[in-house]
């Protein structure tokens, strides 16, 4: 673990305008940087970076927060990752803190275990180009499949020599450990003989999608028929098959800057397209894809393009995997190659022109794809035919967004000349099985249909309390820890008892003055976000004097950061667009933060009591006359106060 006075020392030298410079091209724009979403295809810049907030905001697709989370989001780091990253850009040591002896030996030997995978990653790689073996053995098998020096040393290409324990040898000697050689499972031990797991293999290192070198799969390069073509490295405290993706690593910034990502099977069509210069690729490894390799391309995109080898058998088995794709919601197409090609062999013959082009031209929409293809084969079945129904629309019910499935149910109904009430009534027998889950799921789906509905409605009302609320957040966390004179009116009894208004000048933090007048009118956020945000802001700000508001946003999970800069950024994407527009800066705002705080304040209570003599007036209409209470009486209490109210509201502006 890093120590949290090292994290502090990162985020307080790193310069969000430093840090992003490296990967976008920023402009000055008044106080401001903007540039072009390194997230989308645009061509006017929506992405601002504040260097004063120390924040950034892509107005393009919604994302921002900090240097960190950039970094995150971009480079597609884990936390501790960005921070390395950071503390590596600006030279700042990074202390680990202590951890329990069970906790430091856990990290220990999985810390083990990546080097010595890293230290056999520059072993293969060394051998490969540098013995005789392995430049006429390894390296000309890699020159007949048609790879180049290039893709040989961006892939990390490797060779292990054609010995029993060559590899083994070598390790020992620089010092590894048998015990953790054994446990990454590059060293196989029988009693006391040792022999190398990829002994005459060319070797294909299985990275993270950081580039940490995982595992292993090595190919054997004589035809042999008791051995297998591939041997992998074996399940190991780092490397979890059903967890990686071969490729993700070269392929993660392609995918998410095409917005797309194309499946294949195996190690070489991942490496042959890469060298065409399709760069949005990677590879199951020969397995059935799992839910975990999904959400690392959902992470990236939500499309999916699944690429089949020519032969048909593996195409059939494959298919039902594809629904779990359908499941998280992501866009699938599927393309085949002609008869005998598969990725690899058709990229080989091709420009990337002409790749482009076939991918392009024969990818199909899966539901679409999987309909016809079942349907050609049981049009003459009945019995066939009804099983190719139920399959189809079990894929269609595993599609979250009910639009969706809709439209796909009637492009079924057309395709399988069948009608659409039947096919309807099938997927409404599926869903009752998995009822209650999918029934709440409708049910937010409907609201949001209604929300949806009353925003249609042609006069478009301001929500005051929203915008108030929203103010409320602006204000702490621009300046909820700064110490100010507030000037407050307070009701005095006089002489003849009438009550008067006096001033009273008192000293205190902004988030303190907020949070005792909102606790004095029992005033509750009614935006959800806005209330977790509040009390995440008041809680810090209560439990540690010295906290920096400025550091708040480093805190907290990525959804409240992308809040928080949404709000925190909101004014100035206007000056993107005045800016862009005109040539001009809008006016610094002038307002004192004291004077901003008691405004926002009162015109709050305002309309909290506005709001209840709206409340009277209604009940007062339905309930003819109340006897109980005297409601006209209160709506006057209300009132009186709202003037008075009002009164200070105006002192203030
Ligand atoms: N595979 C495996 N073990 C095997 C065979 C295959 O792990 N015995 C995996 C590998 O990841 C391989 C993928 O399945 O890349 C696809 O298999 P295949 O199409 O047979 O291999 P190719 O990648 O096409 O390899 P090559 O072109 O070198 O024959
Ligand atoms: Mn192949």
């Amino acid at each position: 673990m890093i120590s949290s006075s090292s994290i502090d020392k990162v985020f307080e030298t790193a310069r969000v305008e430093e840090v992003i410079g490296d990967f976008v091209q920023l402009k000055k724009a008044g106080t401001n940087y903007k540039g072009l979403s390194p997230f989308s295809d645009e061509r006017s810049p929506s992405f601002m970076v504040s260097p004063v907030k120390q924040i950034w905001k892509d107005f393009s697709t919604g994302k921002g927060g900090t240097a960190v989370s950039f970094l995150m989001e971009h480079e597609h780091f884990t936390y501790p990752e960005a921070i390395k990253y950071l503390a590596k850009k600006y030279n700042i040591e990074i202390e680990e803190t202590v951890q329990s002896n069970e906790q430091k030996e856990k990290a220990n030997e999985r810390e083990s275990l990546y080097l010595v995978s890293e230290f056999a990653n520059t072993y293969f790689q060394k051998v490969l180009h540098k013995t005789d073996q392995g430049k006429s053995i390894g390296l000309g098998y890699f020159k007949e499949r048609g790879f180049t020096e290039e893709t040989i040393k961006t892939f990390e290409l490797g060779y292990s020599l054609n010995e029993w324990q060559a590899f083994t040898d070598e390790a020992l000697k620089q010092g590894y450990q048998i015990d953790f050689l054994e446990k990454t499972g590059l060293t196989i031990v029988k009693g006391d003989k040792r022999f190398d797991r990829f002994k005459g293999r060319v070797m294909f290192p299985i990275k993270s999608m950081s580039g940490r070198v995982l595992g292993y799969g090595g190919r054997i390069l004589i035809a042999d028929k008791k051995a297998a073509k591939y041997v992998n490295s074996p399940e190991s405290d780092i490397y979890h098959k059903s967890k990686v993706l071969y490729g993700i690593h070269h392929a993660k910034q392609s995918i998410a800057k095409e917005d797309n990502c194309y499946l294949v099977e195996g190690y070489t069509d991942v490496i042959q397209f890469h060298q065409t210069g399709i760069k949005n690729v990677v590879s199951s490894s020969g397995t059935a894809l799992t839910s975990e390799q999904i959400r690392l391309i959902n992470r990236l995109t939500k499309n999916i393009t699944v690429l089949f080898d020519g032969d048909a058998a593996g195409m059939r088995a494959s298919l039902r995997g594809i629904d779990l794709i359908l499941e998280q919601g992501m866009n699938v197409k599927v393309c085949t190659f002609p008869e005998g090609e598969d990725p690899d062999s058709f990229a080989k013959q091709n420009t990337l022109e002409q790749l482009t082009c076939y991918l392009n031209e024969n990818a199909k929409d899966f539901i679409q794809f999987k309909a016809s293809i079942l349907f050609e084969e049981s049009k003459n079945d009945p019995i066939k035919k009804a099983d190719t129904v139920r399959d189809i629309v079990n894929s269609i019910s595993k599609i979250p967004d009910r639009i969706k499935k809709e439209i796909y149910i009637q492009e079924c109904a057309r395709i399988m000349d069948i009608s659409e009430e039947v096919l309807f009534s099938t997927l409404a027998q599926m869903n009752k099985k998995d009822t209650q889950e999918e029934s709440k799921k409708t049910k937010t789906e409907q609201k949001a249909f209604e929300v949806i509905r009353h925003q249609q409605q042609p006069v478009k009302k301001v929500d005051v309390q929203y915008v108030l609320e929203r103010k409320i957040i602006e204000t702490l966390l621009l300046y909820g820890d700064m110490t100010e004179d507030f000037e407050d009116l307070v009701l005095k009894e006089n002489d003849k008892g009438e009550l008067t208004l006096e001033p009273v000048i008192q000293q205190a933090k902004v988030f303190e003055k907020i949070y005792l007048d909102l606790q004095d009118d029992e005033m509750e956020f009614t935006n959800s976000q806005f209330k977790t945000l509040y009390y995440t802001i008041i809680d810090r700000l209560n439990q540690d004097a010295t906290f920096e508001l400025k550091t708040f946003v480093n805190s907290v999970d990525q959804d409240m950061a992308n809040e928080i800069t949404t709000i925190l950024m909101e004014d100035e994407r206007y000056t993107l667009d005045n800016w862009n527009r005109m040539n001009i800066f809008p006016k610094e705002k002038t307002t004192s933060v004291a004077q901003l705080v008691s405004e926002t304040i009162l015109s709050l209570r305002c309309f909290l009591i506005d709001q209840k003599v709206r409340e009277f007036q209604q009940e007062t209409l339905q309930n003819k006359i109340d006897t109980n209470r005297n409601i006209l009486e209160e709506v006057k209490d209300y009132s009186g106060l709202k003037m008075l109210l009002s009164r200070k509201l105006n002192r203030v502006l």
